[in-house]
């Protein structure tokens, strides 16, 4: 748990004092929310519950992961949290909130072509960014992630996308993302952190269920290749906006150039392979650009589809410029 969930305790009530229940939802909340720490609830089983679900996002391999005593919680393959993507709780603009997001489903979800629910959702993070199975829809840990989830999306719409969603966007580059200039980059400005090897730094022994203090990016504790992060638009926008850590979109450390390469680097690194990946988007169509497993609905080369240029995929799939 970091500072911002800490940090303005009232402003949450503010706004739910604005859109409570009997009244007209006041259109356009503008300012970013940041909920107060779910510990200064009312005592209680709802408190006591968000509070659970916050601990899931924040400290998952202390509870969900590979190296917790019961195997039968052993859900995520890997020693991972969820914050370590959905940044500072997934309080974090643009740090892939969690924020809004209770509003934001049941969605159509082109990976399966169909409309998941905010389980579904969850369990597809699980199974590809934790590398591990789906938790029973109906049970404890998956009601107390959706309560806090709900708990830190309070007062915003539903249906409402909010701004900040996701990561920053970033221009594409005209050219391919190149990881051999990624590598000089990784190892100026992510090594310190994240370890020369990608292996990241460890809080306590192997074994001891303690997670990380910075995450590794590859290799076999890493996001299988399944995951959203393993999409180089996805991780490029994420990086740019978030890393080092620290950073905000605001005020990015990194030029587009440096963090597109150095995306591309991490994701030519080993993972933990997802069986079956060619049975993702169904529908080729609503397969984006990015994905780098085929089969593909255009004929731009598995190459291109990893590293770019995507602009041309982008044009040809909209029917603007033939594919080769
Ligand atoms: C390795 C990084 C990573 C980890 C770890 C991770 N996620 Fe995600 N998650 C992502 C990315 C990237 C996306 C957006 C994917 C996309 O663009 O389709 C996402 C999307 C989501 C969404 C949908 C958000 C939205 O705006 O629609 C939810 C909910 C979610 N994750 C929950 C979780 C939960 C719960 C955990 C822990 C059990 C978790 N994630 C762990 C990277 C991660
Ligand atoms: C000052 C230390 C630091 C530096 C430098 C740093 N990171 Fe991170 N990074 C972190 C921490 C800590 C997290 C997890 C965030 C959390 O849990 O709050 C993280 C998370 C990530 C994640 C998502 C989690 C995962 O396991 O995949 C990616 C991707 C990432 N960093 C990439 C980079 C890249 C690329 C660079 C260099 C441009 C970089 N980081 C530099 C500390 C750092």
């Amino acid at each position: 748990m970091k500072r911002s969930l800490f940090a303005c305790g009232l402003a949450l009530l503010a706004v739910m004092g604005v859109a409570g229940p009997g009244r007209a939802a006041a259109p356009a909340p503008v300012d970013w929310p940041t909920p107060a720490d779910p510990a200064t609830l009312p005592q209680g089983a709802w408190r006591d519950m968000v509070m659970y679900g916050q601990k899931l996002i924040v400290r998952t391999f202390s509870v969900l992961g590979p190296e917790v005593p019961d195997p039968a919680m052993r859900y995520a393959g890997n020693n991972l949290a969820c914050q370590n993507c959905h940044l500072n709780g997934g309080t974090q603009r643009f740090g892939l909130p969690l924020i809004g997001v209770y509003g934001a489903f049941p969605a159509y979800m082109g990976r399966e072509d169909e409309v998941r629910t905010l389980e579904d959702r969850i369990n597809g993070c699980m199974e590809r960014s934790m590398n591990g199975r789906a938790l029973p829809a109906d049970g404890k840990e998956m009601k107390a992630m959706l309560a806090y989830i709900q708990y830190v999306s309070t007062g915003i719409p539903v249906g409402k996308n909010i701004e900040g969603r996701g990561s920053a966007p970033l221009p594409l580059l005209k050219r391919a993302a190149s990881p051999m200039r990624g590598a000089t980059v990784y190892q100026k400005t992510c090594a310190v952190c994240h370890q020369p090897d990608g292996q990241g730094k460890r809080n306590g022994a192997k074994g001891d269920a303690g997670g990380y203090q910075f995450p590794p990016l590859w290799g076999p504790d890493s996001f299988n290749n399944g995951a959203g992060m393993h999409r180089l638009i996805a991780a490029a926008t994420f990086v740019h906006a978030n890393m080092p850590v620290g950073t905000t979109y605001t005020s990015p450390a990194l030029t587009g150039d440096d963090a597109w390469d150095v995306a591309a680097y991490i994701n030519a690194q080993p993972r933990p392979v997802r069986a079956h990946l060619e049975r993702d988007y169904p529908n080729r169509s609503r397969k984006p650009v990015d994905a780098p497993f085929p089969p593909f609905a255009d004929s731009f080369s598995l190459q291109q589809h990893r590293v770019g240029p995507f602009q041309p995929i982008t044009d040809a799939l909209r029917g603007k410029s033939p594919a080769p």
